[in-house]
């Protein structure tokens, strides 16, 4: 099913003259292709929770449409929208037993609808075989661990195969280990069942790694959407450089002068037929290698052995984080006196941001 958002907005009144109105959803307008699992990523705070409580219908927007397929759902109740909703909080009746939470969203089907006994079981069965606790269906949620009450909650929301999966930041609870097989799970378990899936998280690694498309928002508004490799590789601006990849990019105050990009005193690359202006450089950790006749100077700090790569950790008057960081290979040797190091740049690994707008040169 895809879903269609059309200046999708919601703004939240404020509560007194010191608390202003928020718009936590800002004319968002894009079409999610059926069938996908779509990473909608920003940092606390950015309208997630909200673009998804929209699309559920447990919020109502102040504008804007939203539509599942051709059907026009914006003033359907949540019920009667055929989403299925896992939370952060796993949300069980802890009185009843993993079945019957699992059941539990089919006991209220009525009319034609309704099913018998047998049947429900034979469901809830066949969404517990999908994530892998057919085997536990007798316990009580505080009997399980995370992970498994996670995939009750899961479990529950595919019972009645919604028309659309929303996960609100499902496996934040989880501890680390867990979190990253979860992941892949849900991967497994959204490509199985074909469900289009919109999955909120604030952590990018968790987004890119099993999205097929990303969006990346701030502050209500969408900055760029598009397979996860592109985003990182192609990002439009100074926010989304900064919020996809580990360690960081490193951004530098820089300028374009005589089809230069310069960096203090030392012209780093070429960027011939751009025009002179003041930017920011963006280099990602992947896009300095260590070469003494390289035209940009840094002062070494320090390198860390990472096993296959080794993180060279160094400073320049012209940065604007901590340190730079930047990841090479465990080939290159450097002397434990070292005080400087030089490095030539891998121009796809390098962006340029104008200084005011943000936005990519
Ligand atoms: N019910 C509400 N009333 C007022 N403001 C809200 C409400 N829900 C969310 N907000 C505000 O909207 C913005 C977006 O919130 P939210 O969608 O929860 O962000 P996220 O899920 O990305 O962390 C925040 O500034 C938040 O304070
Ligand atoms: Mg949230």
């Amino acid at each position: 099913m895809k879903v269609v958002l059309e200046n999708l907005t919601k703004r939240f009144p404020g509560r007194s003259k010191k608390d202003e109105a928020v718009t936590a959803v800002d004319h968002f307008s894009f079409e999610i292709p059926d069938g996908q699992l779509i990473g909608l990523l920003g940092p606390s705070g950015c309208g997630k929770s909200t673009t998804l409580n929209l699309i559920s219908g447990l919020e109502t927007p102040t504008e804007g449409k939203i539509f599942f397929g051709d059907e026009d759902v914006t003033d359907l109740p949540p019920e009667a929208r055929g989403v299925g909703l896992v939370f952060q909080n796993y949300a069980l009746y802890p009185h009843l037993t993993v079945e019957e939470n699992i059941i539990f969203p089919l006991e209220n089907l009525k009319g034609a609808k309704k099913l018998t006994k047998e049947a429900m079981h034979e469901k809830a069965m066949e969404a517990a075989r999908l994530v892998q606790i057919d085997t536990l269906m007798e316990r009580k949620p505080k009997e399980l661990s995370g992970g498994q009450q996670q995939r009750v909650a899961i479990a529950r929301a595919l019972v009645k195969i919604p028309r659309v999966l929303l996960l609100d930041e499902p496996l934040s609870n989880l501890d680390a280990r867990l979190r990253l097989q979860t992941r892949e799970e849900l991967r497994r378990i959204q490509r199985e069942t074909g469900v289009t899936t919109i999955f909120v998280t604030h952590d990018q690694e968790e987004a890119m790694s099993i999205s097929d498309l990303i969006i990346v928002m701030k502050s209500g508004k969408v900055h760029q959407i598009g397979k996860p490799q592109d985003v990182y590789d192609e990002p439009t601006n100074l926010f989304v450089a900064q919020f996809l990849g580990t360690p960081q990019i490193n951004v530098f105050d820089g300028a374009i002068r005589n089809g230069k990009v310069w960096i203090g005193k030392e012209a780093v690359l070429d960027a011939a037929g751009k025009a002179d202006r003041d930017v920011w450089v963006g280099i990602r950790p992947e896009g300095f290698i260590p070469d003494p006749e390289g035209p940009f100077t840094c002062k070494m700090d320090r390198v860390e052995v990472m096993g296959r790569d080794v993180s060279v950790i160094s400073t320049h008057e012209k940065m604007t984080g901590k340190c730079i960081r930047s990841i090479v290979s465990s080939e290159n040797r450097f002397a434990p006196d070292q005080k400087e190091v030089r490095f030539r740049l891998k121009p796809y690994k390098v962006f340029l941001f104008d200084k005011e707008s943000e936005e990519r040169v």
